[in-house]
């Protein structure tokens, strides 16, 4: 922690829980966390399966509303925004990558990448695409479709579609799921080289150590709570 305190906090949660009613009964999945991550921090969350890692993402990066507690994003208190600033905050602020790398399959891998700025109602930038692709190694793949591709293709162009608005923060939850262990260890690199040069802030649910390695803490949840938040060694 000694290394961030100079870094301005983006994303800072106080006291969240989170219900479910299911049938008559009440589900208590998040029981009061409080966590806060700096710019360019990378972390990973980890924890048993049902201990709260997706829905806390989910949480912290206003997809599911708490029942309690608060929520700041790059300053803002994410509970009061209203739909449309929700939107912008999608928009231009966060992104997410997920498991199942949610690609539009008859698209090519540009026409994937581009849908977040056209959303945006933005113009393209045809250099920045390109870069933002390079960055990712799929610039050769530009043109092809997204169903020719590997699985940890695919997921490299789902980072790409996530960098290309300059997003502040990226959420993901197991984006190395369904990958082999040299396509794991293609994405953590990507993930860990854009928190170092882009200064974006990584937050991701994790169930592997290998990939808990690649981040500067962890979080490990247990039953809805924080158990410990642990400082990664760094191997190189
Ligand atoms: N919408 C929902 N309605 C009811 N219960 C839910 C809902 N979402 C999650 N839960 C429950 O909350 C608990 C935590 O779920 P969550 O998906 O956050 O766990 P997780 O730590 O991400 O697990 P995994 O590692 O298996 O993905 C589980 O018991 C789950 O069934
Ligand atoms: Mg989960």
């Amino acid at each position: 922690m000694k290394n961030n305190s100079q870094k301005p906090i983006v994303l800072e949660a106080k006291g969240l829980t989170k219900d479910f009613l299911v049938g008559d009964r009440r589900l208590s999945v998040i029981k009061g966390v409080s966590c806060s991550f700096v710019q360019g921090e990378f972390v990973s969350i980890m924890g048993p399966s049902g201990s709260g890692k997706s829905t806390l993402l989910y949480l912290l990066s206003g997809i599911e509303k708490p029942t309690s507690g608060q929520i700041y994003i790059l300053g803002k208190d994410l509970l009061a925004m209203k739909p449309s600033q929700l939107s912008d905050l999608r928009a231009n602020d966060i992104s997410f990558v997920f498991q199942s790398y949610n690609l539009i399959n008859h698209f090519t891998v540009y026409e994937n990448v581009i849908t977040p700025i056209l959303i945006a109602k933005k113009r393209v930038d045809e250099d920045h695409v390109d870069k933002v692709l390079m960055s990712v190694g799929m610039f050769d793949f530009k043109n092809s479709l997204v169903s020719h591709l590997s699985g940890g293709e695919q997921q490299r162009v789902a980072i790409a579609r996530a960098l290309v608005t300059d997003p502040k923060i990226i959420f993901a939850d197991e984006a190395t799921g369904n990958l082999d262990s040299r396509s794991m260890v293609d994405v953590m690199s990507i993930f860990r080289r854009i928190a170092n040069q882009k200064k974006i802030t990584i937050i991701q649910v994790t169930h592997s150590e290998r990939c808990a390695q690649f981040s500067d803490r962890v979080i490990n949840l247990l039953d809805g709570k924080i158990r410990n938040i642990s400082d990664i060694k760094k191997f190189l």
